[in-house]
């Protein structure tokens, strides 16, 4: 059973300045039989049923979609690719997301999730319309507006009635504004209020996530969305934070950009530990056991990647800058997870002095575990460095492999790919550990000694255990805690 999803919501508002708690029944107490709580919103999705629209159907739109029509809401997902609205009839989703393909089956069968390519059609379906299309980053770390500004245009265009326009991307601040601009400069004469609603689903864990948020953040300025808004996220059980628009916008590029910078405080940290002899996983958790710091972000390791956090921390910085507010300590951030990379890769060439045809296994591909996005994947990155420094690589990943080939179609040639772990250290000077797949920790270490000309391996995200590998007779180097092989 699930945590807290259910009704039953600590609902905090902030009115005015002022945060209101109140709280509904929960369910435990309505339904006490209800073995599954999902089971109880579908059986009575009538209570909360509302219509909305999702205008792109990538990762977080379509996330967004299918999580809403689980609840028991009635969605229709609009993409201007054919290909992709084709693929999703069939039952079939383009990402790898655990959880997520049954949901979009189920919800589909039910008819509470529909797809079409006419955004006109989407428009007149709903009263609440989400935008989820991307927001690439530009050459200089701004955003790209530009699929933004383009829906803002297509919904005029066909706008009727009264519509809550919902922005669910990750936006500059005072995009909202813009969005509005743009609505009332090509429909004038329609009413419509515009809406932050920012998402913080991570990739791997996206479905939980949007079940079961820590929070859930509305920023508008209109009394009518704000009611809209709170109706919509009836069904979920999350604290739910009210704001004006440029809080709510702000409130996503903060919060990502504060998490990078915990992963960067604990890699910086890591380097001290190798100088000083001391263990960074202890340190973490010592840190974390203050519950105003937290366990939770502060895993050393090759630096943080994805399709968020940098171009997040990229964007925030340029805004900042725009602002007249220079955030240098952003600056700072980076720079650690560029630098942590570089460290890395020295301390393989300082043990193997010279990387020029030797060949080397890489485990892991994807940016983090239970994901196959490769997208700014340090992993990749890793490769890449390798494999300009000559090194013949020969990688795996559970399920980062075709994706990489899509995305990194020039050095996926360059590196040879196999299933199998093992077949990847087969013959190889050192097995370097670039994602922290479960699957990894489980190959055999024996078996991998056997088959590694030397017993070398680099563990960039702290997967193996310092004590067995050196039981085992291993050379060993891992991130912040390499005093445990010396000692
Ligand atoms: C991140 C945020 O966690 C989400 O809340 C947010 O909604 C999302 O970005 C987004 O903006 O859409 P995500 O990029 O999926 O989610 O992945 P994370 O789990 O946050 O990991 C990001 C990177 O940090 C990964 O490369 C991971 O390996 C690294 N990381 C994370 C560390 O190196 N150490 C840690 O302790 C935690």
């Amino acid at each position: 059973m699930t945590r807290r999803w259910g009704v039953g919501a600590p609902r905090v508002e902030a009115g005015g300045g002022r945060m209101i708690k109140t709280s509904l029944p929960s369910i435990d107490v309505i339904l006490p039989f209800a073995y599954q709580r999902h089971s109880f919103f579908i059986c009575f999705s009538f209570l909360f049923l509302m219509k909305l629209t999702i205008i792109g159907s990538g990762y977080v739109g379509l996330t967004t979609g299918a999580c809403f029509a689980k609840v028991g809401h009635h969605v229709m997902c609009v993409d201007s690719n054919p290909k992709k609205i084709e693929t999703l009839l069939a039952g079939q989703i383009p990402i790898y997301e655990p959880g997520l393909e049954e949901i979009v089956k189920q919800t589909v069968a039910s008819g509470r999730l529909k797809f079409t390519t006419n955004t006109e059609e989407g428009v007149d379906f709903a009263d609440i319309v989400f935008i989820a299309v991307p927001t690439p980053p530009n050459p200089d770390g701004s955003v790209d507006l530009r699929y933004i500004e383009k829906v803002a245009r297509d919904i005029a265009a066909v706008i009727k009635s009264y519509k809550v326009i919902v922005d669910k991307s990750t936006v500059p601040v005072r995009t909202g504004q813009k969005v509005a601009e743009t609505i009332r400069r090509y429909a004038p004469t329609i009413d419509f209020d515009v809406v932050s609603n920012p998402e913080f689903l991570r990739e791997g864990s996206a479905v939980a996530d949007l079940l079961d948020p820590d929070r859930i953040v509305i920023g508008a300025n209109s009394p009518r969305a704000v009611a809209l808004m709170q109706e919509l996220y009836a069904p979920f059980v999350a604290p739910v934070l009210v704001t004006d628009i440029n809080s709510a916008e702000l409130i996503k590029h903060a919060a990502n950009s504060f998490l990078a910078l915990k992963i960067s405080y604990i890699n910086h940290l890591s380097a001290i530990c190798d100088a000083a002899g001391a263990d960074v996983e202890k340190v973490a958790e010592g840190m974390g056991m203050d519950k105003r710091i937290g366990r939770a972000f502060l895993n050393a390791g090759l630096g943080y990647g994805g399709s968020c956090f940098p171009k997040d921390l990229a964007a925030f910085t340029t805004i900042s800058d725009q602002l007249g507010v220079p955030f240098n300590l952003l600056k700072e951030v980076h720079n650690i997870n560029v630098a942590q990379l570089e460290r890395f890769v020295k301390g393989i060439r300082d043990s193997l002095w010279v990387l020029q045809e030797k060949k080397l296994a890489v485990w892991g591909l994807s940016f983090k575990p239970h994901t196959d996005d490769v997208r700014s994947s340090v992993a990749v990155e890793l490769i890449r460095l390798l494999v300009a420094e000559g090194a013949q690589v020969v990688a795996t990943d559970p399920k980062g492999m075709d994706s990489f080939r899509v995305f990194e179609p020039d050095l996926a040639m360059k590196i040879t790919l196999v299933d199998d772990p093992l077949e990847a250290v087969d013959g190889a000077e050192a097995l370097i550990v670039a994602t922290e797949w479960p699957e990894f920790s489980e190959v055999s270490l024996a078996e991998v000694k056997k088959r590694l000309i030397a017993p070398l391996v680099f563990d960039g995200r702290n997967l193996l255990d310092p004590a067995t590998m050196k039981e085992m007779g291993f050379t060993y180097h891992c991130i912040g805690r390499n005093q445990i092989m010396h000692s």
